[in-house]
């Protein structure tokens, strides 16, 4: 019997720990003999003292084993278990437009996404804007919305990765998410518990990441594939610049609404879609070695344009609950906030840089985000038209819209984006990031 407090204490002294203390600690969280403080306490004494790549890599396994494992190839699909995940940013609405597309190219994606974490949007908090989508659907209703609409994205259970449920929302309320070992284990637990045949990770860098600098994006890199590698998971990884926010809304009904938007070919964007199918095109190589780049962004492509995709979107969301006429009436099913009010500048000019962390911060202060664990959250409010750097903003060309319950609330998240914007009388040819800096396999 070895006591939480006890192990708590090894790391908060820089020991690394064993084996068999990682999966006591993983156990108790799990069947709530260990408390949330001590979960918290944990967190934070491997925040400050990090774990080496035998302690992350039991972390992952212990934290995957705490609810059930799928197995796809018993369950007999007949296509490749192939999955995207990414470490979070601002607007990142990826998941929501990559889940169907591949499934359109004839890959199965049992994806298994967060809430909000942070600063950055949960994938999960977004779905649960769509009035009746349950993101708890079971075991057997997840394995049959895969099968029939070749992708279902849901949240940690109570059956799957059920410890990374716990301590992912912990971690979002006690400053405890920038951590590359509690990274790589939350995100691998969930892939391996999902029971995928290949991973696609995108991993952000810059002001909107967990991990700005490329220094310590290129270490998370490292740490996911080689933790990928020892537990038998094949990673491809993607590092893709959050010094703007992706899409140009953020916050959780606004991002379904300009995922719809996209499949549905009403409205794209460049970077947007950039990213969405550089991800897929991964995703498709991963399953078939013997693809051409070319030939997989093709499919994806045609996916998204024949409107495939955005049937099989429809299609899964019907399936966990969703309106059926989802896709072709979005705006009578996500409920718009109390108050939309544009935000202006503090002084005319081009953008050259965006605090985006800040813009983040700012749907979590509009409501949109957790102040505690397990707290409600508002899925009306948030961002929508953000300017991207490069662009002109003043008086009568406003930053973006504000989405808010009132008009304090929209006075104050004003308040906070003006002040993430900075603007010049010249644009900065310094001021542009690459999209997509680099790829590994
Ligand atoms: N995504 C996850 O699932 N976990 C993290 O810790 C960060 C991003």
């Amino acid at each position: 019997m070895i006591l939480p407090q006890e192990i708590i204490r090894r790391k908060r002294g820089g020991a690394p720990l064993r084996a068999e203390e990682i999966e006591a600690f993983v156990r108790g969280l799990t069947n709530g003999s260990v408390s949330d403080a001590q979960a918290s306490a944990l967190a934070m004494a491997i925040f400050f003292n990090g774990m080496d790549r035998d302690e992350c890599a039991a972390l992952t396994l212990a934290m995957a084993r705490s609810g059930t494992l799928l197995d796809w190839r018993a369950a007999k699909l007949p296509g490749p278990a192939i999955d995207k995940h990414s470490t979070g940013g601002v607007g990142d609405l990826v998941s929501l437009i990559l889940a169907p597309a591949a499934a359109a190219c004839g890959l199965y994606v049992p994806m298994i996404a967060g809430r909000g974490l942070g600063h950055t949007g949960g994938t999960i908090d977004k779905l649960e804007s769509i009035p009746g989508y349950t993101t708890q659907p079971g075991k057997e209703r997840f394995i049959d919305v895969v099968r029939r609409c070749g992708c279902a994205i849901i949240g940690q259970t109570a059956d799957l990765a059920p410890a990374d449920r716990k301590l992912y929302a912990i971690r979002d309320v006690t400053a405890t998410v920038e951590s590359i070992p509690l990274i790589t284990a939350s995100i691998l637990s969930k892939k391996l518990a999902a029971g995928l045949e290949g991973l696609v990770l995108d991993v952000k860098t810059g002001s909107g990441a967990f991990l700005p600098s490329p220094d310590d994006a290129r270490e998370l890199v490292g740490s996911l594939l080689e933790v990928g590698a020892r537990l038998g998971l094949p990673v491809r990884v993607l590092v893709t610049d959050m010094n703007e926010p992706l899409a140009s809304s953020a916050g959780n009904a606004l991002e379904v609404m300009a995922a719809i938007d996209f499949l549905t070919g009403t409205r794209t964007d460049p970077r947007l879609q950039e990213v969405v199918l550089q991800l897929g095109v991964e995703m498709l190589r991963l399953a078939d070695k013997t693809l051409g780049a070319d030939e997989a962004a093709r499919s994806l492509q045609k996916a998204i344009a024949s409107g495939a995709a955005a049937e099989r979107f429809g299609k899964m969301a019907s399936a966990l609950g969703a309106p059926s006429d989802l896709m072709e009436r979005p705006r009578a099913h996500l409920t718009p906030a109390a108050v939309i009010r544009p935000v202006y500048p503090r002084r005319r000019g081009h953008v050259v840089a965006i605090d985006v962390r800040a813009l983040g911060l700012c749907v979590v202060h509009l409501g949109g985000g957790r102040r505690a664990a397990g707290a409600a959250i508002d899925p009306s409010v948030g961002l929508s038209m953000l300017a991207r750097i490069g662009a002109f903003v003043d008086e009568n060309a406003p930053i973006c819209m504000a989405h808010a319950c009132d008009e304090a609330a929209a006075a104050a998240a004003a308040e906070m984006i003006a002040g993430a914007y900075r603007v010049a009388d010249e644009p900065s040819a310094l001021a542009a990031h690459p999209l997509i800096t680099r790829i590994t396999s």
